[in-house]
């Protein structure tokens, strides 16, 4: 009831100055608070992936906390896990404001914030003071590269991040798929995908043995390409991958007066590109490693669409600034419902029902050419 009032007081503001102000709140949440406070999943939502215990598939999407670590406000929210960053070996300011846009008639967002953060050591001091008992969920680090670091010197730049934060994150995700560090989504193409890959799975293996590194990509790969990228994460020994980032697209909000912004959309308009994502790396993937949906999840029907389409877990960020606070348990409780209603005992038993073969088919609904054995 307080939400609609509550939005439209933030939405009064600057987009970047209401997000710092929803931080300043998050942050005021004590690790004792966000227990007392987190609403309980249905037992059913629970997932086992990576290695690790989920209490539900629905995730905060990297980029709200670029390693401010307000945990104990997010997982007081009923996020299962929180993924902290895009983090940068040094600190950087990102790009000029005003950097961040909304789109309300279409439940978007445009940004390019370009990595604003304040670098890797900075970060892992925040989470090496964060109490154990305020790791309610998996804590995941993204990492990146700084914006003056070439391409060709990438690697050296991920290590450091990996390095660094490896200590504190639960897993780590090599973020490649940001619009907004020019030629970073280079690094997408198979030679420096898989060098990139192979030195940080090595890297990992090294420092925290059995510790998964997942890999981020971009909406905007053609169909042939997502599966190339997939081929190259799992040969390179990456534990899943998370699809996606935002879109360079602008179709759906053609017109409106901020789709001409410089930027990544994300929200509403990036649903169905992402969810078609999910699906073709779910099906190269061909269930050696995990999908993790992300993109236009606005409701409980969106983030059961990207699980039906495959994703293992599911992360939401603009639904989040569009639906407020009791957004996670919005999700909780929808999931649960559709669950039931399909007569699925776990979601587990959902993740890819839509892209298996009715019954009476022999194999399943391929987007493509099946991966190489
Ligand atoms: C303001 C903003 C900042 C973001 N920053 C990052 C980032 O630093 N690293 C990253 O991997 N993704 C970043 N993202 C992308 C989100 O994690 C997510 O992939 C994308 O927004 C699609 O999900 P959504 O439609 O639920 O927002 C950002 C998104 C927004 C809106």
């Amino acid at each position: 009831m307080l939400w609609p009032l509550l939005r439209w007081l933030l939405f009064r503001l600057d987009a970047e100055r209401a997000h710092r102000l929803a931080h300043g709140l998050l942050r005021r949440v004590s690790p004792a608070a966000a227990r007392r406070r987190r609403p309980a999943a249905p037992p059913a939502l629970a997932v086992r992936a990576l290695g690790l215990d989920f209490d539900s598939p629905v995730g905060l999407a990297a980029g709200f906390d670029k390693g401010e670590v307000t945990v104990p406000g997010l997982f007081a929210l009923g996020f299962s896990h929180v993924e902290i960053g895009t983090i940068t070996p040094r600190p950087q300011p990102g790009n000029a404001r005003p950097r961040l846009f909304r789109l309300p008639e279409h439940r978007a967002l445009v940004n390019r914030m370009g990595f604003n953060n304040a670098g890797a050591e900075a970060c892992a001091e925040r989470l090496a003071a964060l109490p154990r008992e305020a790791r309610l969920g998996p804590i995941g680090v993204n990492v990146g590269r700084n914006k003056a670091t070439p391409n060709e010197e990438a690697v050296s730049d991920y290590l450091a991040c990996i390095d660094r934060l490896h200590p504190w994150a639960d897993y780590l995700v090599v973020n490649i798929s940001s619009p907004n560090t020019p030629g970073l989504r280079g690094l997408q193409e198979r030679e420096p995908l898989d060098r990139l890959l192979r030195a940080c799975v090595a890297r990992l293996r090294e420092r925290a043995p059995g510790k998964p590194l997942l890999v981020k990509l971009a909406p905007d790969l053609a169909p042939e390409a997502l599966d190339e990228a997939v081929d190259v994460a799992v040969a390179a020994g990456a534990s899943g991958i998370v699809a996606t980032n935002t879109t360079l697209s602008r179709a759906g909000v053609e017109g409106h007066p901020r789709a001409r912004e410089e930027g990544g959309l994300s929200g509403a308009p990036l649903e169905a590109l992402a969810t078609a994502a999910v699906r073709r790396c779910f099906a190269r993937a061909g269930g050696r490693v995990p999908i993790v949906g992300v993109g236009g999840v606005m409701d409980a029907e969106g983030a059961y669409a990207k699980i039906r389409a495959g994703a293992t877990l599911v992360q939401v960020y603009t639904g989040f600034v569009y639906g407020g606070p009791g957004f996670v348990r919005k999700l909780q409780a929808g999931l649960g419902a559709l669950l039931a209603r399909d007569g699925f005992a776990r979601i587990a038993d959902a993740v890819g029902a839509d892209c298996r073969a009715p019954p009476g088919r022999t194999g399943g609904i391929s987007p493509g050419p099946s991966p190489p054995r």
